[in-house]
Formats: structure tokens, sequence, C-alpha cells
């Protein structure tokens, strides 16, 4: 993931910003760069690969500015070469950036018009150029940077340094992560505290839609509509730990909202975004044209990841799939077929059940291909193939961010197994690609309904049961939000298909009961409607989440309605997870119980 680095200091910066640097490599990285004000001009050092890489053309060509930006860059467009590396600079600015511009390909097409020459594959140099743009027309930095902001479609972070200004920085978050350090007469910007940690303690997060002007007395913070907004100074106390919850109150709070910035970076790892197709880093030794079956097996919440993406391998490649929960996989004596490809999918990777459903596979002749998020686990280690999700470390026992990973990971799989099966065209790769460029996006702007799920938590937290119900790919998402509510807040919940509710649960059904129905405007979506008909016929209390249009043909009275953007309807349940999570993680907040650390479950499960 890339990392940030900003400092306005007393004295020449660029080892202090490799020094930060060093602290953001926990995120990975595969290039690195430093940019300085030397007099009055933009001064960069960039290379590729690791940081003493950095350092070696450093210490033969030194930097002395007093004020700089420096990157660690997890490539996503483009390769990993030292002309992609940040930052980026053009006439006037130079940028460090995290993150994805989605909109890259019209800005640039616009400004190759107007005599940009381009000289990266990236989308940060876009940003570089667009601001030059309005300085060269005679705007202020701060200008230039206010009216390029609302042209950048995407999740993303910024941080700007300007030709001329020694005395000035500036950053912006949308859906990825900045915060602001404050030191003596010195002033910071980092990816988050740990970046911070060696110059201080004192420390803002800015909020999404935050833009930041400091100088080296201090900043000035707006809100997206410009207005000047103040945001807590906090005590980091990042140097003492290397995972923080940063200012969340929990670390599931904290993961909750790192997911636009943790599955960008995923779907950068197997797409080429410059391209619009998806492209696999790793080499697989299986052909998907000789795949019968797929057989995918997991636990708990990476059960439901894979029950999901057995819609999308159906869909996509035409490939049945079969999908287990470990515990029953590793004793049924499944009949597989050698040489067929068995999907493992594991967090931690160290699931004792997923492990021996591995080996029970590998015993039988099959492909292995697992999806971890530890990638020096037994599960990673003891696969034939392994497709890291970038999620980070994830601390709190309820799995959110590495569940959306998996998603974001399992879904390029199956655009790859489409692809390899001739039943995906080039164009429909396109099309199915740029929608998943989106969704980072879009799941930032589902986490600006958080208010309205906190007041509705305060709700449910009322409740001895709730019922979850969804169609297609939003029924094992119904499994996960049942799931995710009873861990964290001891509430019983279930999960099933709308579909199924007339065959037993509606029994269940009567006012004390809310139920919480996931239906997008999709091709089933007037099937769930009526499902939920028969749930306000006997007095159920429905919470719908769905789009816009959702919401407009609904014909059905909810307790409250959750309006998600419009988004392609393959891909929903990575942006529905977003008010899924959230609704268990406030419940649980209002029951006051231990939100990371619920009673009786473990993060990582070695027994049976
Ligand atoms: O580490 P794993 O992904 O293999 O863990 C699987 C389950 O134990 C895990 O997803 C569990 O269900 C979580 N507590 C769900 O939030």
């Amino acid at each position: 993931m890339c990392g940030i680095v900003g400092i306005l200091g007393r004295g020449p910066v660029a080892d202090q910003i490799v020094d930060s640097l060093k602290r953001l490599e926990y995120r990975g990285y595969d290039s690195a760069g430093v940019a300085t004000l030397e007099g009055a001009h933009i001064d960069r050092r960039r290379a590729e690969g690791k940081l003493k890489n950095l350092e070696a053309k450093l210490g033969k060509s030194p930097l002395a500015g007093h004020i700089g930006i420096g990157h660690t860059r997890w490539a996503t467009h483009g390769k990993p070469t030292e002309a992609n590396a940040h930052p980026h600079a053009a006439e006037g600015v130079a940028v460090v950036h995290n993150g994805i511009i989605e909109n890259f390909r019209e800005l640039r097409i616009e400004l190759e018009k107007g005599g940009a020459k381009f000289v990266s594959e990236t989308d940060t140099e876009i940003v570089a150029h667009l601001v030059s743009s309005y300085l060269q027309k005679g705007a202020s930095p701060i200008d230039a940077v206010k009216q390029s902001l609302p042209r950048l479609k995407g999740a993303f972070a910024l941080a700007f340094l300007f030709k001329d200004h020694d005395n000035l920085m500036i950053g912006a978050r949308k859906g990825s992560p900045l915060a602001v350090g404050y030191g003596d007469g010195e002033m910071y910007l980092g990816s988050d505290a740990i970046a911070l940690a060696p110059f201080t303690d004192d420390i803002s997060y800015l909020e999404d839609g935050d833009w930041v002007v400091l100088t080296r007395k201090g900043c000035e913070i707006h809100d997206e509509s410009g207005n000047i907004v103040k945001r807590d100074v906090l005590k980091s106390g990042a140097s003492a730990f290397m995972v923080d919850k940063a200012n969340y109150r929990h670390f599931m709070a904290k993961e909750i909202h790192e997911q636009p910035e943790v599955v960008g970076h995923t779907l950068a790892r197997y797409v080429d975004m410059a391209s619009e197709r998806v492209a696999l880093p790793m080499k697989l030794p299986f052909d998907f044209k000789d795949v019968q079956r797929i057989s995918i097996t997991a636990c708990g919440t990476a059960s439901y990841a894979g029950f999901i993406a057995k819609y999308w391998f159906e869909r996509f490649a035409r490939v049945p799939v079969e999908i287990d929960v470990a515990s029953e996989f590793r004793y049924r004596e499944a009949p597989v077929r050698k040489g067929d490809l068995a999907i493992f999918i594991s967090q931690s990777g160290e699931t004792a059940d997923t492990l021996a459903a591995l080996r029970y596979a590998k015993q039988q002749g099959m492909h292995t291909l697992a999806v971890v998020n530890v990638t020096t686990s037994t599960i990673a280690r003891e696969s034939e193939t392994v497709m890291p999700t970038l999620a980070g470390p994830e601390i709190g026992v309820a799995s959110t961010k590495a569940f959306t990973c998996q998603l974001m990971a399992l879904a390029t799989l199956a655009l790859a197994a489409g692809k390899a099966r001739g039943e995906l065209s080039d164009a429909d790769e396109a099309k199915l690609v740029q929608a998943l460029v989106k969704v980072p996006r879009l799941m930032a702007d589902a986490l600006t309904h958080e208010a309205a799920i906190e007041k509705l938590a305060r709700d449910i937290a009322k409740s001895k049961d709730v019922l979850y119900l969804g169609r297609g790919t939003s029924y094992p998402l119904a499994l996960e939000g049942a799931l995710k509510l009873k861990e964290i807040s001891y509430i019983h919940a279930e999960g099933y298909a709308a579909g199924e509710l007339k065959h037993g649960p509606i029994a269940l059904i009567d006012e004390t009961i809310p139920v919480v129905v996931i239906a997008p405007y999709d091709r089933v979506f007037d099937k769930t409607v009526s499902n939920m008909q028969e749930v306000a016929a006997r007095g159920g209390n429905i919470i719908l989440m769905t789009d816009a249009k959702g919401a407009e043909e609904a014909t059905v009275d909810s307790m409250v309605t959750i309006v998600m953007p419009d988004m392609d309807s393959a891909f929903t349940p990575l942006v529905y997870a977003i008010p899924v999570q959230l609704l268990a993680y406030h419940t649980a907040v209002v029951m006051g119980t231990d939100v990371d650390q619920p009673r009786n479950l473990a993060k990582s499960v070695t027994v049976e």
C-alpha cells in the first residue's frame, strides 16, 4: 500500500522523510521517492525497489531542501519503475498520491490537448498536470488545488509541494487516510500516526473530503465544501506500537474505514488499470479451460466470501462451484476430480479446518489456490498458488476488511477464469474491470451513512432476534450480516435466502423482529420486494438496504431505508458489506460488549 510523508522542517528534511517512509514499509511497496524544494525549484530522487536504493541515490546526490514530500509506491497504474515512482511533477508542483483516480483517462486526454506532456503511466501524474494547468492560468497554489480536487473521481490521499513556496504544503483526503502532525516550528503530513511517530505525538486525522493547508506555524483544515473546520488534536502514542487504532474507538471501526484503501490495493494487485484488463501477477499451474468444477472451502466470514464468489465463477466463467465449510469438507470424503481446482480462503492462513481441507485436496491431486491475508501462514506456504489479499493486519476478531479484500481478489480471479474459458469478451472484461475500479470510491460513499446507521443501531440493540434476507449474491451477504451481528453484539441473528422465508422462518415474524433486507435494484429485486411484503404483512420491521432506484420502486413501508450508491449489480456485496458491518459494530457499541475481542472467540482458530 502506498505511504505518504510530508515535512515542513527547520533543516534539511530528505533523511527525515526516508526514516519516516521506513516506518511505512509494513504497508508494502515496490518503489520510493522524495522531492524537496531546492532554492526556488523542486528536485526529486526516485528509485525502483526498496528504500535502500533511494538512500543510495540520495547518498550520491543529496537533497538539501527544508520542505519536502516522500512516498512509497505500491504499483497500481503502470509497472514499479523509476519513471512511475512518486513524487510526480509538472510545472510548478510535485505530488504524492495514495489510491486510485478513476477518471484519469478522460483527464489525461483533456490535459494532453492543452499541451501537457506525460512521462509516466500513472494516474498520479494527471493530478500534477491538472494542478499545474490552473497554476499556469494564474491561480495561487491553494486555488489550483481547490479547483482540481472536485475534478478527481476516486478514493485517494494527496500531498502537494509547490515551486517558489518554501512555507506551504497542501494535503487532501478522500477515501484514503491522511494525518496532520504538529511539531515545534515544524509541521507534518503522513499516511498514519506510525509515519509521524519519530517527529510528534500530536496528530489530527483528516476526515473524508478534508483538505489542509500547512505552513510551519500550523494548518488550516477545510471540509469538502471549503468551510474551515477544526479536527481534534490527539496524542497518538503510535511510537509505542506499530499497529494503532488511529482516532477510532475500536480496531473494528478503523478496519471498516480502511476498506476503500485496502480494497483498492487488492484490486491494483490483480488488474492493470491502464488497459482495463485482469492481470494476475502469478502464473497459474493449470488452465481454467481444463477445470470442470471448482471447490471453495473456508470457515466463517471467509466461507461467505467464497459463497459470493460461487455466483461470480458460475456467472462469468460458467464453471460449477461447490462451496463447503472446511469442518465438513475435510470429513465428508467428497469425491473430487484430479486436476480440478480447490480454492481455500483464510484471513489468518492458520485455521485448522481450512488447513486440513487443503491437505485433503492436495492428496486427491487437486490444484490448490489460497486467498490469504497473512502470506507467511501455513495455508499460504502449503498451497500451490497464493493470492494475497492486501488488507494489512486485521486486529478486530470480527473480520471486515479481510472479507472485502477476499471478495475483490476472488472477483478478479472469476474474471480471469471467464476470460480463459472464452466466456467473457475483451469488451466484457473491460466493462467489469471498470466496475471494480469504482468500488473503492463507492465504499467511501457508503461510509457516509454511518451516522444514520448508528441511530438505527440503538433500536436494533433492543431486539432479541434479527433476521437478514437477500437473494443472489446478497444472500451470502445476509449470512455474513447475521454472523457479524451475533458475534459482536451477542444478539441472535439469522440470515436467509429471501425466497426461503415462507418455508419456515416466517413463523418468527412479529413486530419485535427487525428484518434487514439487502436488495440492490437488480434482476431479482421485485422478487425480494414480494418477500418484504410478506414480512410487512406480519408486522415485521424492515430495514431496507438498497439504491435510489430500489428505494423508489419498493412498495413496502420500511422502518428505515439506507440508500447505497448506484453501481454495477454484479459487485454489490463489496459495497453493501459496509452498512452491514457498521450496523453490527454500532449495535455492539450500544450493547457495551468487548467489540474487538468478543467473548468465546479467537482471531485465529487453530483447533478443530
Ligand atoms: O482466519 P480465517 O479467515 O480462516 O478465519 C475464519 C473464521 O474463523 C473467521 O472468519 C470468523 O468467522 C470471524 N470471527 C468472522 O468475523
